[in-house]
């Protein structure tokens, strides 16, 4: 049990759970295209054990008894994502109707069950006929999303409680196009420089698709690091405030105020597309609400030797989660409180946080992560910052990305072998703070 309340956040605190289609659907079939993540899983190396989407939870088929699930819990949300390749299978052009017909399900099956949809529109899985064309390198890429965005406005729209364009834009950009560990697995820096400008592009072209076609309450989703030095030197400091501008900064300052970091926009001159400057008005339209997703800190040193940023990242020395990251519930407070003293005045939701833990049912550990994180929480709302909700990552263990099934987030335990769902004492927790309250 937890031993803080669900009145300890007011009345109106939302309290959900997230997902991603990717990451929980499975079901490629009934006309659903290919996307990016499809081919990087299947390339060896990519990702732990070959690991592959195709079953994933099959929520694609068990989605009833997973809203149960988010019902039985006394959430009031879900945040779940919609998946482009099922919708829109060349990316652009011709609508797969057996996909609307699965979202339509599933939105009419949360409304059914009195909880409110929080949609994303891109958590990651590109249809790959658009990485043929370049992907997030290509400037196109904000018209291909804008009208993509029009269609969920159209279909969904009015029953959508809140809608998000982009989860982690850092993941998208730098992640994937720099650092090569997620789909398409580039290393290479004019294709991050490309990647991390259009992304923010794109989210802009599609708040104002999605603004122009009547969808309400929008917002983006950015994941936020606590950055800090390894040590007090002059050396680590600056290098922790680098890594600050690539993980937080850039995507803060861009969405929020219509300016990158000069730190990134000096060295990245070169391979930033021309006159992205002109961009900033539509990357910094006005939004309605601002997602963090949370997880750890970032620890860094400075490294001389390094081209473009020279910083490094080193290990820190708190208890680890299964995943090896640092578990740091004060970097949630810090963050939160920051964001609304220097950015944004904008509602704040923590739409992530959560760890991975070895395999089993009973968890304390992560029931210990998530009070420790709610206490966080509280701790910001009470230095000012606006928070009106917080999503738990994640409902099920799932399709973890580059560590396959191998990392387990979820409040419930799947068996990927009978598809078996079985509540852990994390998700017993939230239950009886949840339900005791009602
Ligand atoms: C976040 C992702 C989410 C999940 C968690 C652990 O970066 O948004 O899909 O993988 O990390």
């Amino acid at each position: 049990m937890f031993s803080i309340h669900r009145q300890d956040f007011g009345t109106d605190f939302t309290f959900g759970v997230a997902t991603a289609a990717f990451q929980i659907e499975g079901g490629q079939r009934d006309g659903r295209g290919p996307s990016i993540w499809d081919s990087f899983s299947r390339t060896p190396g990519n990702v732990h054990n070959g690991d592959t989407g195709a079953e994933a939870c099959n929520h694609y088929e068990l989605w009833p008894q997973d809203l149960d699930l988010i019902r039985d819990g006394g959430f009031d949300a879900y945040r779940f994502s919609f998946a482009w390749p099922r919708l829109i299978p060349g990316g652009t052009g011709a609508v797969n109707q057996a996909g609307l017909d699965f979202y339509d399900r599933l939105i009419d099956g949360m409304l059914e069950r009195g909880i409110k949809p929080y949609a994303t529109l891109y958590h990651w899985d590109l249809p790959s006929p658009l990485q043929d064309k370049g992907g997030w390198m290509n400037r196109d890429i904000a018209n291909w999303f804008a009208d993509y965005a029009v269609l969920i406005a159209q279909k969904f729209g009015d029953r959508l409680e809140a809608t998000a364009t982009i989860n982690e834009p850092w993941c998208v950009a730098f992640l994937s196009h720099f650092l090569g560990i997620h789909a398409p697995g580039y290393r290479d820096l004019r294709a991050a420089a490309r990647a991390m400008h259009h992304v923010l592009f794109a989210h802009g072209t599609a708040i104002d698709a999605l603004r122009a076609n009547g969808a309400k309450n929008l917002g983006i989703v950015l994941n936020l690091e606590k950055s800090e030095p390894a040590s007090d030197s002059e050396e680590d400091k600056q290098a922790a405030n680098v890594g600050d501008a690539i993980f937080n900064r850039w995507y803060l300052g861009g969405v929020l105020k219509g300016e990158y970091p000069t730190e990134l926009t000096g060295p990245l001159a070169a391979y930033l597309p021309d006159g992205y400057e002109e961009d900033m008005a539509v990357v910094s339209r006005p939004l309605d609400w601002l997602g963090i997703n949370y997880y750890t800190r970032g620890l860094y040193k400075s490294a001389p030797d390094q081209p473009v940023f020279p910083i490094a990242q080193v290990k820190g020395d708190l208890e680890k989660t299964d995943i090896g990251w640092e578990i740091y519930p004060q970097g949630l407070t810090d963050l939160l409180v920051r964001v609304s003293r220097d950015y944004t005045k904008l509602p704040l939701y923590v739409t992530e946080n959560g760890m991975a833990e070895v395999e089993g049912d009973s968890d304390p550990r992560r029931a210990k992560y998530y009070e420790d994180h709610l206490k966080a929480v509280l701790s910001a709302r009470e230095q000012g910052a606006d928070v009106r909700g917080y999503f738990a990552w994640s409902l099920l263990d799932n399709y973890e990305w580059a560590e396959g099934y191998n990392k387990r987030f979820g409040l419930v335990h799947v068996d990927y072998q009978t598809q078996q769902r079985t509540p852990k004492s994390s998700y017993r927790a939230f239950q009886g703070m949840l339900h005791n309250s009602r």
